[in-house]
């Protein structure tokens, strides 16, 4: 395991609910540990990835009498709460009291499995639109990217790069200054607002016009992004799991309370094409690790949102994949 002590006492975003509704039975890694997570009576359970027999991965077995979890090498079942409970070639024998399989806590919000390695010290992070039945939803991903989260997370949080990065979608390339801003650290993260960026047509109306974000780093792996206005609202909620320290996957929410008659695909795709700009950047980065020293990377007054994070995660103490 990646011993991050930040990381591991948070909860981390591994899976989507509804998969694991399908297949019952998911392998996933996350900060170099192997996990498999099951469901029973509506709970998803997740737990090492290894039978303590002989080390055999207990997501190729299956799930047996609807709560139990049979390894495919030998057969030996484990209940719910980890514990051996039959041992096929041995019936008449109780199994050892030291059979019992390394459990994680787990829990499903917002569509997605949630795991804590450790003792999560924080909720997961909120996402408000969720129970605002005024909002659509649309699950976008999950996105494959070999960088390291918090890479993923600033490039989240910048919008500098929107004119060129994503040119004719979120910016334009003649108007390409960004305004003075206000970003802040506290207790709830970073929070960054009056963030403005010019956009060709920000709403789907045809119109180019200013918009204003407020930007907020919850967790060091999870933002958000709200497009302030009086009318149309449109938010971001991105979570990243850290399977390995350059290898990450994003699970991307959008909410909006407009354009209900556009069909699912359509928002799914602008975003896949969004992500798909960011893919190469990020990919591209060196160091691959995000430099907490802020004398290492040259900022501007733009970058306000940037260095808060980096500051942050100092404070946080956090050692995955920064340096
Ligand atoms: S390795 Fe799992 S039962 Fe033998
Ligand atoms: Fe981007």
């Amino acid at each position: 395991m990646i011993n991050d002590p930040v990381l591991i006492n948070d909860w981390l975003p591994v899976a989507v609910v509804k998969q694991l509704e399908e297949i019952n039975l998911i392998a996933v890694r996350l900060l170099g540990e192997d996990l498999v997570l099951w469901r029973v009576d509506g709970q998803t359970l997740a737990w090492q990835d290894l039978c303590i027999h002989r080390g055999t991965r207990l997501s190729l077995g299956q799930v047996v009498e609807g709560d139990k979890l049979e390894c495919p090498y030998h057969g030996w079942t484990y209940n719910t709460v980890g514990k051996c409970v039959s041992i096929p070639a041995h019936p008449e024998q109780t199994p050892p009291r030291k059979a019992v399989v390394k459990t994680y806590q787990a829990q499903e919000k917002y569509g997605l499995v949630w795991v804590s390695l450790a003792d999560p010290e924080h909720e997961i992070s909120p996402f408000p639109e969720w129970d605002d039945a005024s909002y659509r939803k649309i699950f976008c991903g999950p996105y494959q990217v070999k960088a390291a989260g918090p890479r993923v997370i600033e490039n989240f949080l910048d919008v500098g790069h929107f004119p060129f990065v994503h040119e004719g979608i979120l910016g334009v390339r003649d108007r390409p200054v960004i305004e003075e801003y206000d970003s802040q650290i506290g207790p709830e993260g970073v929070i960054s607002k009056g963030v403005r960026v010019y956009q060709p047509d920000p709403y789907g109306t045809g119109r180019g016009d200013s918009v204003t974000y407020t930007y907020r780093a919850h967790r060091p792996l999870t933002a958000s992004l709200t497009k302030e206005s009086d009318g149309p609202r449109f938010s971001i909620y991105l979570t990243i799991t850290p399977h390995e320290t350059v290898e990450s996957t994003a699970w991307v929410w959008m909410a909006q309370n407009y354009g209900y008659d556009i069909p699912e695909q359509e928002l799914v795709a602008y975003q896949d094409e969004i992500f798909g700009q960011d893919l190469p950047i990020l990919q591209s980065q060196r160091p691959e690790l995000l430099p907490l020293d802020l004398q290492a990377e040259l900022h501007l007054r733009s970058d306000r949102t940037a260095i808060a994070y980096r500051r942050w995660l100092n404070e946080l103490g956090l050692t995955f994949g920064t340096s």
